[in-house]
């Protein structure tokens, strides 16, 4: 397939200059393969960066809001939407979040959307009906998914320590690239990028890159401790 390996570091809420400069001195000195995209934040400018988040409109009177044209004018390329602690801390809606999307591609930015079911979701055997329902709202706004990445991020393994098993994200993201196949194109399917996030660190990411619909990851917690300089991005 088409689709490039695609690694993000999100360091949410975390860190100052200081301790970050750490972080980023790792990174700069990481070796990535030439076939791996890798999203940063804060690094040597050749290297792109992501906002955390953004919202649906081009300005106006939105307090706390940031819009993908002041991204754009800090260098960033690249924007989070859709992540789990927004949907659930903060409450935004699919369809907010669906908005979200089609906004920002509209604008220029790669969209990283994010999807994913929660425990009590799973356990009652909803995890296909939720994640494709989420991933629906999004399709129905967007025209152009050509710099879109979806994130599948099974709200039970962010920062839990309990990773999915390589199984059970592939299962997913397979059925997932099935759905993209009935309900947008093939061609879609077969070039989106599906990564995982929930737990990743430098004990399970190699299995869950050899699976075959996993392109790539979303690592939050690992992603802030410099000492696995060249995990997640070393496909097995
Ligand atoms: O954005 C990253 C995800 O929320 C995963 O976070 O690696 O700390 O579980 P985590």
């Amino acid at each position: 397939p088409s689709r490039k390996f695609f690694v993000v570091g999100n360091w949410k809420m975390n860190g100052q200059k200081q301790n970050l400069g750490e972080l980023i001195g790792t990174l700069n000195t990481a070796k990535v393969p030439a076939d791996t995209e890798v999203v940063r934040q804060k690094l040597d400018p050749k290297t792109a960066v992501a906002a955390q988040n953004c919202y649906k409109v081009t300005n106006g009177d939105f307090t706390g809001e940031i819009s993908p044209g002041m991204i754009k004018d800090c260098g960033a390329t690249w924007v989070v939407l859709g992540h789990s602690e927004r949907r659930h801390v903060f409450e935004e809606s699919d369809e907010l979040i669906g908005h979200k999307v089609a906004h920002a591609l509209s604008e220029g930015l790669g969209v990283i959307a994010c999807i994913g079911e929660k425990l009590d979701e799973r356990e009652a055997g909803i995890t296909e009906k939720v994640v494709f329902q989420q991933t629906k709202v999004i399709a129905d706004n967007v025209k152009d998914w050509s710099k879109a990445v979806l994130a599948y991020e099974p709200m039970w393994a962010i920062g839990t320590g309990k990773t999915a098993t390589p199984q059970q994200a592939q299962e997913v993201h397979e059925k997932f690239r099935g759905w993209l196949e009935s309900n947008v194109s093939e061609a879609l399917a077969q070039s989106t990028g599906i990564i995982y996030g929930g737990s990743v660190t430098g004990a399970t990411y190699k299995e869950l890159a050899s699976q075959p619909d996993v392109d790539g990851f979303l690592v939050g917690g690992a992603s802030l401790k410099p000492k696995k300089k060249n995990d997640y991005i070393n496909r097995c």
